[in-house]
């Protein structure tokens, strides 16, 4: 019989029982106007428009032209996906190392994933990896900046340019992140946020897409929340288009725009404490932290992560990681179901099944999945530890603490 197994679970929820003496993200800091914002909805019997408000503050903030707020970045994505158009079959790439919500939008569309690499020592895909997946189906690349480390970005976008290609980002774990002076999520045509409770701008469940692009912008709004549908006098709504309802909440703008005002402050102290952490870990032998390119002016740090060298160690990485669970670093372990390619496991079913879009046509060829397909990225994931508890609480101290513990678990295990 099928082994049974739990449903996931998302936001507080998935930290309950994380325990350790390191801080922990929940309950999350609050901006302190976030419950009068939350009080203007209710008192204003939900009239006051806190979305258009939060909106408005959050593309200021970013310097675009447009943002327009999201249940989540798993629909922000999803809605950039669909207002793109491009044809059943045609194949956007992406990063390898992500979460599901990066794909799923691609998916529905009937778009053809195809995972990029990453490139050696690092945990995002680069312009060399990329172009080892061109053929003449792609027509968009977007980027992840896992862990709130930037993609290199520039040689990215000029690849694109050569092919006439569409760069878009995903940057729910790089909020208010820096490359060379620029912001995550100004990088491309357009990026998805996510406000989730657990991010780095913990709110609810919310998310955003920006862009500069005016035309893009209306499509997003149309498609994205209107579902499709325009006003016919006389008559009502007409649906001319399969859309989405994908509006964010009064609610949850009001707690975003309560948050976005305490944002930059913790992100510049997020970037300094994942820098502490990043020097006292690399001063560990067989333990390597994940490296922060020069590029990376403001490491906007959700989740901190380090790889082991397993000839150095006796335990395995996973053991390791428990040790370091054990030891006090809440939500230690390792991050293998990070590899998209393989954990959407129907994605290799449909792709080996020839299931429509991967029927030819409208795919122009044969498609595999699962981790072989993302050899480096596979290797690399085997020997990194994340924890998934890094926050914006952390203060030197911690940071001290935390390269300890690491310490004490490499020097018990060291062959
Ligand atoms: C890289 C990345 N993309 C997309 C998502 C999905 O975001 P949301 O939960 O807001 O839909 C996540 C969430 O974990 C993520 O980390």
């Amino acid at each position: 019989m099928a082994e049974k197994l739990e449903r996931a679970r998302y936001g507080a929820a998935a930290f309950a029982g994380m325990e350790g003496t390191l801080p922990s993200p929940y309950p999350r800091t609050m901006g302190p106007n976030c419950l009068k914002y939350l009080q203007e909805v209710v008192e204003s019997g939900l009239t006051c428009n806190m979305l258009g408000r939060f909106e408005e503050a959050f593309a200021r903030e970013m310097g675009v032209k447009h943002c327009i707020g999201t249940p989540g970045c798993t629909p922000a994505l999803a809605i950039l996906a669909a207002a793109f158009a491009f044809e059943p079959g045609d194949e956007i790439i992406v990063s390898p190392i992500t979460d599901y919500g990066t794909v799923q939008g691609l998916i529905r569309e009937n778009y053809i994933p195809v995972f990029a690499d990453t490139e050696p020592g690092t945990i995002n895909l680069s312009a060399a990896t990329i172009e080892r997946c061109l053929s003449d189906r792609t027509r968009a690349i977007l980027c992840v900046h896992k862990t709130g480390l930037l993609c290199d970005m520039d040689p990215i976008n000029a690849l694109a340019e050569k092919h006439g290609l569409i760069v878009y980002e995903d940057v729910c774990q790089a909020v208010f992140g820096e490359y060379k002076g620029r912001l995550a999520g100004t990088l491309g045509k357009a990026a998805g946020f996510s406000f989730d409770s657990e991010k780095t701008m913990g709110s609810d469940v919310g998310g955003c897409v920006v862009t500069n692009d005016d035309e893009l912008a209306e499509r997003i709004r149309f498609i994205g929340q209107s579902r499709g549908a325009v006003a016919v006098p006389g008559f009502g709504r007409k649906h001319t288009v399969a859309g989405y309802a994908y509006r964010m909440t009064q609610s949850t703008a009001a707690i975003c725009l309560g948050q976005l005002e305490i944002i930059r402050d913790q992100v510049a102290h997020r970037d300094r404490m994942a820098r502490l952490l990043t020097k006292l870990i690399a001063e560990i032998p067989g333990v390597t932290p994940l490296p922060i390119p020069d590029y990376v002016n403001v490491y906007s740090c959700w989740m901190f992560g380090l790889s082991i060298d397993p000839a150095q160690f006796r335990c395995t990485p996973a053991e390791f990681a428990q040790q370091l669970a054990d030891g006090g670093i809440p939500g230690a372990g390792m991050g293998e179901y990070y590899l998209i390619p393989a954990a959407c496991t129907f994605l290799e079913e449909n792709a080996r099944k020839k299931v429509y879009p991967y029927s030819l046509p409208p795919a122009s060829r044969e498609y595999r999945y699962g981790a072989d397909t993302c050899p480096t990225a596979r290797d690399f994931l085997k020997t990194f530890i994340r924890w998934a508890t890094f926050c914006e609480k952390y203060q030197p101290e911690h940071c001290e603490q935390a390269a300890a513990i690491v310490r004490a678990v490499a020097d018990r295990n060291r062959r």
